[in-house]
């Protein structure tokens, strides 16, 4: 199944390849010595800011945070919790762009459904999609401030 469409780097706003391009920078600060796997996040905030991230591992392995959450856990613990989009930039893998996994999506779509962008660091190209598209039929809270598996109803 693929998800969201492949659009050249050129062809991308200029606001959506300046975050594609912090993520890359904030790649450089991985800290990955056990898959050497480096990831690199940028979240664009409502109001203009940007928060980094990077995965930083540890010995005991599942404790690592990914990159996407870490720049999540920047932008919610400095008061923001509305957000445009979120650029990513990873190694390919099989030759295919580097998605998040499960826990960051479930992550990112508790704050609503905005855009994604996913490149690698050669960023010849960016997959554009969503927090929603990449997790349909997510666990959230409802809106009457109880708990409902989805909004839609199955
Ligand atoms: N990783 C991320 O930071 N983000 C992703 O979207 C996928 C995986 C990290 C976790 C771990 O440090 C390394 O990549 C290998 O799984």
């Amino acid at each position: 199944m693929s998800v969201g469409s492949l659009i050249d780097f050129d062809q991308l706003d200029e606001e959506v390849q300046k975050l594609i391009r912090e993520s890359a920078s904030a790649r450089s600060f991985s800290y990955s010595p056990y898959s050497k796997f480096k990831v690199g996040s940028a979240l664009l905030c409502e109001d203009g800011s940007v928060r980094t991230g990077c995965n930083v591992e540890n010995a005991s392995f599942s404790v690592t945070i990914c990159a996407e959450r870490c720049a999540l856990i920047k932008a919610v613990s400095e008061g923001r919790q509305r957000f445009r989009s979120i650029g990513i930039v990873a190694d390919r893998i099989d030759g295919r762009l580097t998605t998040p996994c499960g826990v960051c999506r479930q992550m990112l779509s508790e704050f609503g459904d905005f855009a994604v962008y996913i490149a690698s660091p050669d960023m010849r190209q960016a997959l554009v999609t969503t927090t929603h598209e990449l997790l349909p039929h997510v666990f959230r809270k409802g809106s009457k401030n109880n708990f409902e598996s989805s909004s839609m109803p199955v």
